[in-house]
């Protein structure tokens, strides 16, 4: 079914009023297929919605959205190592990290309580707590808006990067993500390199370390520090973590002795744009109903009302302090829409 002038208000997590021309929401591959070929959507603009988690509406979309609702987690195969688990991008991405752990499939549990279904989880690599998708990744399978057909990306040809893959970037809006495999290790090897996550575990009572507590030590976490979406609006860090070479980052070391930088194998160092944003005055600043979350300095939210503009527009005047002050340039995470 084709809605016109839907309402996207409850489809986004930033809460923004904004509407598509036409909306509809697919549970097959077929029905992807019979849509795209009807005659008012073979040229007009596509957006794929997934938990609209994020993305941030800047006007109304005057196109089609296609919410993406395929389902089903499978184990396709398996070997002496490895599970090949297969999901449906439709499916929750917790609801698929959740199954993995009840399952054993190890993996997957730094990753718990992102928000956001499984189809849009390599469009940037998500990642937290010292993994991303590409450490477990296998394939995924797309159709392609054009030509109709499905095809295969493994994880070279997704060029995965930090927040990043070539559906962010060559192939922008060419494909709609049917399902993602990932492999997963039938014996754990526990990545706690995040600091915080023994500490939490520690907290916790737990006396032998396994992928149920690290999970719960994680979503324990993001609870106490990311914003409740359905409390208040947000996408989640607004902006990536800058990454800046070794000599700009001991020249700002110098003046800014505090400053958190991460050291990369590249050798450049990645900066905490938190830490940044929250050193230019921003934390917990407000312009209308738009802010700067006041635990978080990196997560931009709607406080009621906020028009996708007014949200923009702030991410703006963040971007111009931290040049003007660190002479670094913040990149925007969120999909602007
Ligand atoms: P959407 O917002 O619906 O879409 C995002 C982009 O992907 C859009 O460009 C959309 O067109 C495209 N897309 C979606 N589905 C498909 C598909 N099937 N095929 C093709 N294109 C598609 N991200 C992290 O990486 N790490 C975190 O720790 C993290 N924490 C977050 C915390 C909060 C509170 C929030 C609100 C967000 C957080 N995010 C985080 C961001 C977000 O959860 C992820 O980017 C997630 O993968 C988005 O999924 P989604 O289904 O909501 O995508
Ligand atoms: N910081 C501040 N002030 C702030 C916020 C952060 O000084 O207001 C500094 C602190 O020193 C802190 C450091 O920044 O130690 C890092 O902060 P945090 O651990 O909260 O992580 P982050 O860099 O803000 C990144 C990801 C998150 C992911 C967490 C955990 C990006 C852009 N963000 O946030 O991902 O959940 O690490 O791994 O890489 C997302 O992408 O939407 C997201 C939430």
């Amino acid at each position: 079914m084709i809605h016109e002038n839907y309402s996207l208000k409850k489809l986004n997590t930033f809460g923004i009023e904004a509407s598509a021309r036409y909306y509809t929401e697919c549970s097959s591959i077929d029905q992807m297929i019979e849509i795209l070929s009807q005659k008012p959507f073979v040229n007009a603009q596509k957006l794929i919605l997934g938990g609209g988690s994020n993305l941030l509406f800047t006007k109304n979309f005057d196109g089609l959205v296609l919410k993406n609702n395929l389902k089903g987690i499978e184990l396709i195969k398996e070997d002496k190592d490895f599970y090949f688990v297969k999901a449906g991008a439709g499916e929750v991405w917790h609801t698929l990290v959740m199954h993995c752990i009840a399952n054993n499939y190890a993996g997957l549990e730094n990753l718990s309580l992102i928000p956001g279904n499984v189809g849009a989880s390599p469009m940037q690599n998500i990642g937290a707590y010292g993994a991303e998708i590409k450490d477990h990744f296998f394939e995924l399978e797309a159709l392609h808006i054009s030509d109709k057909k499905i095809h295969t990306f493994n994880n070279a040809t997704c060029k995965f990067g930090y927040r990043e893959s070539v559906f962010k970037r060559e192939f922008k809006n060419q494909y709609i993500i049917t399902s993602v495999t990932f492999k997963l290790l039938k014996n754990p090897s526990f990545n706690t390199r995040y600091g915080a996550i023994e500490k939490e575990m520690e907290a916790m009572g737990v006396k032998e370390i396994n992928i149920q507590a690290i999970s719960q030590a994680v979503c324990n976490i993001r609870s106490s520090k990311l914003p409740n979406p359905t409390e208040i609006g947000n996408a989640g860090s607004f902006f990536k973590n800058p990454e800046v070479t070794s000599d700009k980052y001991k020249s700002l070391k110098v003046q800014f002795p505090s400053i958190v930088g991460y050291d990369l194998e590249n050798g450049n160092v990645k900066l905490a744009a938190g830490w940044l944003i929250e050193q230019c005055g921003w934390k917990g600043k407000t312009i209308g109903d738009a802010g700067v979350h006041k635990l978080q300095a990196l997560v931009l939210v709607n406080y009621n009302n906020a028009k996708g503009s007014e949200i923009l527009n702030l991410s703006q005047q963040i971007m111009d302090s931290v040049k003007d002050i660190f002479g670094v340039d913040l990149e925007r995470e969120v999909n602007i829409i």
